[in-house]
């Protein structure tokens, strides 16, 4: 799925598109939360968001959590104050927060379980362009994680 390098947007905004907020984030996973927990993360996040109008993307693996959330910017701004006061996540480094016309990149939601070799992939493209010190400090300390877990550590943060 994260054939491209970064992350592909239209260069050609089109006015007819709606006005959509995009919240692109990665996170680590807190002690205890295993694969049941993620399902029933997803099973509510699936509901609550077909009601508002969000779409997007959720990756999970090696304790590490990739989220691409799109849509209304009410709503998605709201459930970004959600997620910054989950206990079930931590150390939430924000890759990209905008506000644009554009059609929608993840136009029904997904969920993905990849190894650590791809979110690795997508946190060190983010590393080369991150300029924020907090943000590199995260984004380091994730990527250290990944490198001394295994995939047998899925879905723990050790
Ligand atoms: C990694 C992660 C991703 C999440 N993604 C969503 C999501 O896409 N949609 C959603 O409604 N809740 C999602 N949640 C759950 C929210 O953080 C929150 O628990 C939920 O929106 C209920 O919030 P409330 O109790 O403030 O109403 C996610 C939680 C985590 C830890």
């Amino acid at each position: 799925m994260f054939d491209e390098p970064g992350f592909p947007r239209d260069p050609d905004d089109d006015a007819s598109a709606p006005t959509l907020y995009t919240f692109v984030y990665c996170s680590r996973a807190a002690d205890g939360v295993d694969d049941a927990e993620v399902d029933r993360l997803i099973e509510r996040s699936q509901r609550h968001n077909l009601a508002c109008g969000i779409t997007g993307v959720l990756v999970f693996g090696s304790g590490v959590f990739f989220q691409w959330i799109e849509g209304p910017t009410a709503e998605v701004r709201k459930l970004m104050a959600s997620l910054h006061g989950d206990p079930r996540h931590y150390d939430i480094v924000s890759l990209d927060q905008s506000e644009e016309k554009r059609e929608r990149l993840y136009p029904n939601w997904q969920m993905e379980r990849v190894d650590a070799d791809d979110i690795r992939e997508v946190l060190e493209d983010a590393l080369e362009s991150a300029e924020d010190q907090t943000n590199i400090a995260a984004l380091t300390r994730i990527l250290d994680h990944l490198a001394t877990s295994s995939l047998d550590s899925l879905g723990r943060a050790n």
